[in-house]
């Protein structure tokens, strides 16, 4: 009871039809996978992968890459098990109000602001370094004051606002629209990435594989913590639930599709782009695109960049979608304000919220330095792979007749070895993140006694 009440999965269920929240049921499994590509493919591997193999792991980061997507993998089959048992909004979120009580739930969706919210801000930042890039090439110099944060010598970051108002307005519209412009986006950014190892193939030089791992083991795991990064977002296919026509069969393919084909690209680019120009080089803000030029291919350097730029456009078009329907289910459980769940009655889509964190994302974006907040995503995405891997455990005993159209192999097994996998990779990320992580939990849990426990809707209900 009180902050350990919990909510029944069937309670859970129809709150997704419950009338006055609803949400258009307009996706399948493609809208899903892309879905999933869309928020997968992005700073991670376009600018992240530099920075691990150049600081830390050389061109061992092809192994940072493999530990990373063995965490992600496992942990993705706990939530395509929990997603297609529970099939409504709100990710990781919702499953750990069903198995573990109210005050997991909200640490877990306080949490999941930092994967979402935090890191749709850093996406931003990126994405406006590429356009600012660009414009350059073209001859349009942006000036340093209007292009970054104040903590980086700037006043305000105004490109990293502007694409989150347009994505934003797109979101408020339609998610169908939404679906439609992400798959378009999503596959300019597919076949960029096709390009690069098309052209990389052919100008692998062997001898920059040597030393293949400056750092040893301890290398490889630091820049493993780093490209973690990369894999976030299949899980916000999750968050889509209640927008899915046949969730319990789509759900899962969505989420193992996405991963599976993003870990694939990854290993293959990693292992090109490190073989390509010497690892120490790579510490620049387009790792990717540098590495052809430097190899004389300017104008696969040029259709990249492109890529690139459409890629960081679709992983925060998904993330701030993903973002609003957690914030959207929080809210419809009383542990946020209730207008947030309030649904356009033309547009279907939770428009209040969305414009709300559009806004978060936008200030975030426009003031905060983008490797910190990308730290602070994976610290938090990693902390709610734990939870949903302790949850599904507890369900199995909990709720063992519940139905499970699709059922994680090898329980316990499968989710002790994601807990393994993810703490390693918390363990060895720098202390500075530990500290701010601390302190952002604790913000969470003044909020819940101040507000959300008093207003929960199912300890009001005595849910048990
Ligand atoms: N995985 C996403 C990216 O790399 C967050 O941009």
């Amino acid at each position: 009871m009180g902050i350990w009440s919990r909510k029944s999965a069937e309670a859970t269920l129809k709150d997704g039809a419950y009338k006055k929240t609803k949400l258009k049921r307009n996706l399948g499994a493609v809208d899903l996978t892309a879905l999933g590509i869309g928020a997968i493919i992005g700073t991670g591997i376009f600018v992240l992968t530099g920075v691990a193999a150049a600081r830390y792991a050389g061109p061992a980061v092809v192994l940072s890459f493999i530990v990373s997507g063995i965490a992600s993998g496992l942990a993705a089959l706990s939530y395509a098990e929990l997603a297609s048992m529970v099939p409504v909004a709100g990710s990781a979120y919702t499953y750990s109000y069903v198995a573990l009580g109210e005050i997991i739930a909200w640490i877990i969706g306080w949490d999941l602001i930092l994967e979402y919210a935090v890191s749709a801000g850093a996406v931003a930042i990126g994405w406006s370094g590429y356009f600012t890039d660009l414009l350059k090439a073209i001859g349009i110099v942006l000036p340093r004051w209007a292009t970054s944060s104040p903590l980086m010598g700037g006043v305000i970051n105004l490109p990293a606002g502007l694409i989150t108002a347009i994505i934003t307005s797109l979101l408020v519209f339609s998610t169908r629209e939404s679906s439609h412009a992400n798959k378009f986006i999503v596959a300019i950014k597919l076949l960029a990435v096709l390009l690069f190892i098309g052209i990389g193939a052919f100008h692998v030089k062997p001898s920059n594989w040597v030393p293949f791992a400056p750092n040893g083991w301890s290398g490889i795991m630091t820049g493993s913590a780093i490209v973690f990064f990369a894999y976030i977002g299949f899980d916000a296919v999750s968050t889509a639930a209640e927008e899915v026509r046949n969730p319990q069969r789509d759900l899962p393919t969505g989420i193992i599709a996405s991963l599976g084909i993003s870990t694939i690209l990854y290993i293959i680019v990693a292992g090109l782009l490190t073989g390509m120009v010497s690892f120490k080089r790579l510490d620049t803000p387009a790792p990717v695109a540098f590495a052809l030029l430097e190899v004389g291919v300017p104008w696969g350097a040029a259709a990249i960049s492109v890529g690139a730029l459409a890629g960081l456009t679709s992983v925060l078009l998904v993330t701030i979608f993903a973002q609003s329907r957690i914030f959207f289910a929080m809210s419809r459980d009383g542990l946020l304000p209730h207008v947030f769940s309030r649904v356009h009655a033309k547009f279907g889509t939770p428009y209040i919220i969305t414009i709300v964190t559009g806004t978060v994302v936008a200030l975030i974006g426009m003031v905060l330095p983008i490797g910190m907040v990308a730290e602070l995503a994976n610290i938090g995405t990693l902390t709610a792979f734990i939870l949903v891997s302790i949850g599904i455990m507890i369900l199995r005993k909990t709720q063992p007749n519940l139905r499970r159209p699709f059922k994680t192999p090898l329980v316990p097994f499968t989710p002790i070895l994601t807990i393994v996998f993810c703490a390693y990779l918390i363990v060895s990320l720098p202390r500075v993140t530990w500290i701010r992580f601390v302190v952002w939990l604790a913000t969470g849990f003044m909020v819940y006694f101040f507000y959300g426990r008093h207003r929960s809707i199912a300890s009001r209900e005595g849910c048990s």
